[in-house]
Formats: structure tokens, sequence, C-alpha cells
């Protein structure tokens, strides 16, 4: 029997988001149907509103989840009802070039649930990431959902399905930054923060906080930065860097905002031979023009991480399993928990940079 449940649909293009009541159906073959427990609101939720992303309206927003897993479809051997999962944005295939090579972050066939949930009129909804968790239930690929420790509290879980993953990913997984590296990362919102803690996990000797917001640099001293750089009234942030690394650069630097001119310091920021890792998406229209005997001449890499470069089965309860010892603090980056009907409000607030997460509890 299809369910109804209230879900946070974005009508049209820039129009605010409202309550709907959304039709869940019953799992199909290799789908499930997860009671949400935990959205995160990410940025991503409200590109999605703005049209930045698609222009597939109505969509049913949120993606950053976990919750307890309802039902299953046929031959779904991945979860079974009563796992406490954290939803990832698509199952992989198994079996194209990149997951034979042993790189499934970039399969050519992922894929989400193949039915669609719906509004009662009948309207197919699309969920934003393909998973759409501001709703008390949803329908996903059982591949989209991973089984972790059920002591981790469900909102600090979500946040592993996006923001957190992204940052941290880009520091330990993309990055590969390693002991006793130094790194330094330009842009310390969420993402950022994240990857300031995966670079903490990781054993980096200094971790250089980049922001031009004094508040987002106390938070990132709270987060594990060992030096803070205002680059707004601080002078040259490439230089800050060089000094706090004996002249060098630093070994890893993450770029988390997504402009140009962050682009640039990033890539001078490193020391030769170093890496640089950019997470912060850009706009199609911006560019960055470099010499090119620097790129020659410094060596090293440039990498673009998403999501994390992450291997959901393998970090996701890897990470549960760090957060429940104590030692990496997921909770940090929950700001407030609110109701399904705030997340308009909360858009608002992330707009003006005073959360790192506002997540929706069921
Ligand atoms: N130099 C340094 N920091 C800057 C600059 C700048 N020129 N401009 C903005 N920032 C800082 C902001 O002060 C803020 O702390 O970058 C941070 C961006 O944080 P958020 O807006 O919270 O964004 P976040 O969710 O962390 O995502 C950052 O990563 O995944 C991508 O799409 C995401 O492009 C976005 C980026
Ligand atoms: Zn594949
Ligand atoms: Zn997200």
């Amino acid at each position: 029997m299809p369910q109804r449940v209230r879900g946070v649909i974005a009508p049209g293009k820039g129009e605010p988001v409202r309550i709907e009541t959304v039709v869940v159906p019953d799992p199909g073959p290799g789908e499930a149907v997860v009671q949400v427990q935990a959205c995160g609101v990410c940025h991503t939720d409200l590109h999605y509103r703005e049209g930045g992303i698609n222009d597939d309206f109505p969509f049913l927003l949120g993606h950053e989840a976990a919750g307890i897993v309802e039902t299953v479809g046929d031959g779904v051997t991945e979860v079974a009802p009563g796992d406490f999962v954290i939803l990832n944005w698509r199952a992989v295939c198994g079996q194209c070039r990149a997951c034979l090579r042993g790189r499934p972050q970039y399969c050519f066939n992922t894929h989400n649930a193949r039915q669609k949930m719906a509004l009662e009129d009948g309207t197919e909804l699309s969920p934003a990431l393909g998973i759409g968790a501001f709703a008390e239930k949803t329908l996903v690929a059982a591949g989209q959902c991973t089984k972790v420790d059920p002591a981790a509290s469900p909102a600090a879980a979500g946040l592993l399905g996006c923001g957190v993953m992204a940052g941290l990913g880009a520091a330990v997984n993309t990055g590969g930054v390693s002991r006793g590296d130094t790194v330094a990362v330009i842009g310390c919102g969420g993402v950022g923060n994240a990857a300031i803690m995966g670079a903490r996990l990781a054993g980096a000797s200094r971790i250089i906080a980049v922001d031009i917001d004094d508040s987002k640099l106390a938070t990132a001293l709270r987060l594990g930065a060992t030096h803070t750089v205002n680059s707004r009234s601080g002078g040259d942030p490439v230089e800050a860097v060089r000094e706090l690394t004996g002249g060098n650069g630093a070994d890893v630097v993450i770029e988390a905002v997504g402009r140009p001119e962050t682009y640039r310091q990033a890539f001078y920021a490193r020391d030769l031979a170093g890496t640089v890792v950019l997470v912060g998406v850009p706009t199609p229209e911006m560019t960055l023009e470099l010499p090119l005997l620097d790129v020659f001449g410094r060596g090293g890499s440039l990498k673009s991480s998403w999501y994390g470069d992450c291997l959901p089965s393998r970090d996701f309860p890897m990470l549960i399993d760090l957060y429940l010892q104590g030692r990496l603090d997921l909770d940090a980056f929950v700001s407030e928990t609110i109701g399904l009907d705030d997340v308009e409000a909360a858009f608002a607030r992330m707009q003006r940079g005073e959360v790192l997460r506002s997540v929706v509890l069921f």
C-alpha cells in the first residue's frame, strides 16, 4: 500500500518551499523505503529551489539524511528492515569500467529508485540528489543505504551523507593528507571545517584556516585549525600561508569556496610538489588563467574532489565508529535542530552564514 507522508516541496523556480502530502510507493525490486530520522539543510537544496541544478520541478528536497529501513523490495540484500542507515546520492552498478577498476566513485551507471514518489494529484516528484529526505519516509535504491552503528545520533550520522563527507573526504581521500603534513583550508564554512577535521584526523602538523569572516575562523580553531588567516583584513593569504610553513607553502591546500581568486590562492599557497584539492563548486562562467610555467615548475597535483571521493560502505561505518569513540566531533556541525516547517527559515540563516548546519529532526 502506498503511504502518505509530509514532505518539503520546491514547487517552482525561486518559489518558497511548502509542505505537501507525498505519496511513497511500496519498494519495488532493488528499492527500500526509509523512515527518515534526521536530514541536514544543505546549500544544494537551496540551489535546487532556485533552479540552479535543473528544471525538473517540483522537487522533494533534502538529501543529507539518516534513518531506519522500513521495508525492502525483491532481491534486496544490502539492507534489511530495522537497519539504521545513512543515505548516499547514488547506487553504483559494480560492472562498468570505473567500478571494475576499483573507482566506483566515478561509476558511469549510477541509479536511484526506479519508481517515483508523487503528489496526491499524481504529479511526479524529483527527489533532490535522488534522495528527497525532507519527508517522513522516502523511497531510494537499496544501494543508496549504508548500514552503520545505531548508537550514533541520527542528526550527526546524516551529516556524513553530504557536506561533512565532502570536506572530510577532500582532505583524507582526495588530498591524501598524512601525518606531519602542513595543510591550508581556504573557506571555512561547513565543507572547509569538515576538511579541517579530516586533516586533524589524518595527523596534519599545521592546519591553517583561511576565511574572510572572523567568526568562521573561531569555529575553525575549535574544530582543529592550529592557525588562522583573515584574508580580508590580514593581507595576502598566500604570503601568510608561506610564513606559517617555513617559507614553503602547505603540503595540501583545500579550496572550499568556489571562486577564481580563491582557486588562484590555493594554487600558489602550496609547497613545491604539493597537492591542491578543489572542492568549492564554480559557476559555468568562471575561468582562471595561470602561467603554464608555474603549473609546470611547481610539480605536484591539482585535483578536484567530488563527494569527498568517498566509498559509502567503506567510509560511513568507519567514520561513525570514530564518532562513537569521541575522535570525530560530528555534533559540532549541528548548530540547531528544527522541524520540517522551518526549512525555509533555515535557508535564510544559512545564507546569512549563521549556522554550520540546521538539521531537521522527525
Ligand atoms: N576567501 C576566503 N573565504 C571566503 C571567501 C574568500 N574570498 N569568500 C567566502 N569565503 C568563506 C565564507 O566566509 C564561508 O565561511 O567561504 C565559506 C563558504 O562557506 P559556506 O557558504 O558555508 O559553504 P559550504 O557549505 O562550506 O560550501 C563551500 O563547497 O561543496 C562546495 O558547493 C559548495 O562551493 C561550495 C563550497
Ligand atoms: Zn559502475
Ligand atoms: Zn548537500
